[in-house]
């Protein structure tokens, strides 16, 4: 009876954590839909309504092959997200590796697994991340820099949709879908001979551009906003919106590292050291381009805002006098 007892008592325990196991687990799926859906990808501008467009089309299509190009911070990944999360195997997982930050052998036992005893350290068997992907997507980050070796073993997976772990026999099916991403320019690395032709081509089928940010200014105060109100959030920071000559240099700003640039220049807008019961807002590109111009500008909006009190600006931007004057005078110090 009291074994009886206790069978049940475990069963219950069993089966209530199970159910606490799910639910935390939908719990986050629906956090990370929610966070990777598609209008979380801000913008306006004709380029980028195109590519979004294009990319979700992709959904409907679980094992097409997808090339994500563009420069550095202009948001390949996210868009790799938003192709997971929003597809229908969104609760399949989204692997991801970064190919160019691991040498080739270890990429290789990364993405194909090993069998027990395949070489002398495998003392057990590992599952690659072809494998764990299951029916979801992998995603193979900066894959433009993988060696020419590496480059046919992906070619053969791609075409054959089949791989075997390191050591192993067996040919495995990939139903995962293949998402590359690569922010150096493909076709002079296939002129140069350093990318293979076919495997270009193999990727390519799908290929989706993110432009630069310098490539659609329109979509920066869209941007400039989300991220206040992100950072205002995050930070309980009070920052309303920016001065209009400050939108004016983030929208001349050649932003060289896209979106994360942007991004990071507001997060580290600091409203401080200005006085906040004023409802003074500011927000400045903290980048060497604009440096200078930037800080004469902002230390002219504070000697405004003192009513031309040099004494008090400089005592607010923590900057002696004559370092305000030379401010003043060239935007350096
Ligand atoms: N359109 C966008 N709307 C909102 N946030 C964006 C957008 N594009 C990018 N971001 C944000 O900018 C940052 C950089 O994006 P992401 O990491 O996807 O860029 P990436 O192209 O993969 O960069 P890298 O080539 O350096 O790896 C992230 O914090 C991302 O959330
Ligand atoms: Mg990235």
């Amino acid at each position: 009876m009291a074994d009886d007892c206790k069978r049940l008592a475990d069963d219950v325990k069993e089966r209530l954590d199970g159910w606490r196991i799910e639910r935390s687990q939908k719990r986050f799926l629906q956090l990370q839909q929610r966070a990777y859906d598609f209008n979380q990808i801000i913008g306006n501008s004709p380029t980028l309504i195109e590519v979004l467009a294009r990319a979700k089309k992709v959904i409907e299509n679980p094992t097409l092959t997808v090339l994500i190009t563009g420069e550095t911070g202009t948001g390949k990944e996210l868009l790799a997200r938003a192709i997971h999360y929003n597809g229908n195997s969104s609760s399949s997982p989204f692997v991801d590796i970064a190919c160019s930050a691991l040498p080739e052998t270890l990429l290789e036992s990364e993405l194909f697994g090993f069998e027990r005893g395949a070489f002398t350290d495998a003392r057990e068997k590992k599952v690659g991340l072809f494998e764990l992907a299951g029916d979801g997507s992998i995603f193979l980050d900066e894959i433009g820099d993988i060696t020419l070796a590496m480059q046919s073993k992906l070619l053969k997976v791609i075409e054959s949709r089949t791989m075997r772990r390191l050591g192993g026999l067996q040919d495995i099916p990939v139903r995962a879908r293949i998402i590359a991403a690569t922010s150096v320019d493909f076709a002079s690395k296939v002129k140069a001979g350093s990318f293979r032709k076919d495997l270009y081509h193999r990727l390519n089928i799908m290929p989706l551009q993110i432009p630069a940010l310098r490539e659609r200014r329109e979509d920066i105060p869209m941007l400039v906003k989300t991220f206040i109100d992100l950072f205002n959030k995050l930070y309980t920071k009070k920052i309303k919106s920016v001065t209009p000559d400050v939108m004016q240099l983030l929208m001349e700003h050649e932003w060289e590292g896209n979106i994360r640039e942007l991004k990071h220049s507001i997060e580290r807008a600091d409203t401080d050291s200005l006085t906040p019961e004023h409802d003074f807002s500011l927000v400045v590109p903290l980048t060497e381009a604009s440096i200078e111009e930037v800080q004469r500008k902002l230390a002219l909006k504070v000697l405004e805002f003192v009513r031309g009190n040099k004494r008090k600006a400089a005592y607010i931007l923590r900057v002696s006098r004559p370092r305000l004057d030379r401010i003043l005078k060239n935007g350096s110090d």
